[in-house]
């Protein structure tokens, strides 16, 4: 991953944000958010993309990166509470989101509860459910599956999950700096984001209302959020596009980060109507 030479910290909510801010100030913004348990570098090959021509802020989502974990107690809510603490600090009116997996989940509820101050929405790799019985078990699971055996294989065990056996072979080093991120997580984090993720509100009977631009992407094998719940949500959102990501899983942005940035230029493109 590149490191960003602009990453910043901002007060919010009793907490710190780290993000980076990049491109021009007075463009059109975009707000990218990272999945779990991840942090805000995954988004380097956006970054360099986006910033030519738009303001850029890509940032770590509490008790992840360089961010602080502040209270005991996360939600999605609490999420998306700094994310709008964030755009209002930045005095930022309107943006548009682009969320992944958990960022997606952080993304559809924030426009769900603040319509008005976002002009469109890229959902990669993500579903609008809530957990179903099985999965929430699964998370408990889990978290006491870190606190037996450690971070490390939990690394090791999610990486297996998020990426293709293609990817496996060709993004070596995609692999090795995602189980870096996860390692850089704290097990208090851990648990919290997991038992935020688990007890999550569904946003899918709200999706109609949902009248911005959207584009969907998903990696082809993606096995957290499966093609299927896609388009599903393609086809309740009523100003949508679906493009699926050839040779990629649960991380479309990068193990195929050619096809998703070029779907993504076009997505903004027809957002704010210019060219990237
Ligand atoms: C993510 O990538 O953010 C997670 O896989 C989301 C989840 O576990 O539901």
């Amino acid at each position: 991953m590149l490191i960003m030479d602009n990453e910043k910290s901002i007060d919010i909510n009793n907490i710190s944000i780290s993000y980076t801010d990049s491109g021009p100030r007075n463009g059109a913004v975009i707000i990218l958010i990272h999945g779990f348990p991840l942090n805000k570098s995954m988004w380097d090959k956006q970054v360099l993309l986006l910033q030519e021509n738009y303001r850029v802020i890509a940032y770590d989502v509490r008790g992840h990166g360089k961010s602080n974990t502040g209270i005991n107690i996360f939600s999605i809510a609490l999420f998306v509470q700094d994310l709008i603490g964030l755009m209002n600090t930045l005095a930022i009116k309107k943006a548009t989101l682009c969320g992944l997996s958990m960022g997606g989940y952080i993304a559809l509820n924030a426009i769900e509860n603040y319509p008005d101050r976002f002009e469109g929405l890229i959902l990669c790799d993500t579903n609008c459910l809530e957990d179903t019985p099985i999965k929430k078990e699964n998370r408990t699971k889990t978290i006491d599956k870190i606190k037996e055996q450690g971070i490390e294989q939990f690394a090791k065990d999610s990486t297996e999950k998020f990426f293709t056996q293609g990817s496996f072979a060709s993004r070596k080093e995609e692999i090795l700096a995602v189980r870096k991120m996860i390692r850089g997580t704290s097990e208090e984090s851990l648990t919290l984001t997991m038992n935020a993720l688990a007890n999550r509100e569904e946003t899918c009977s709200k999706l109609s209302k949902i009248k911005v631009p959207v584009l969907i992407m998903v990696g082809k094998e993606d096995k957290i959020t499966p093609l299927s719940d896609s388009e599903w949500m393609q086809k309740k959102i009523i100003n949508s596009f679906l493009k699926i990501i050839e040779n990629a899983g649960h991380l479309s942005n990068l193990e195929n980060p050619k096809d998703f940035n070029n779907h993504l230029s076009a997505i903004v493109s027809l957002i704010y109507n210019k060219g990237i």
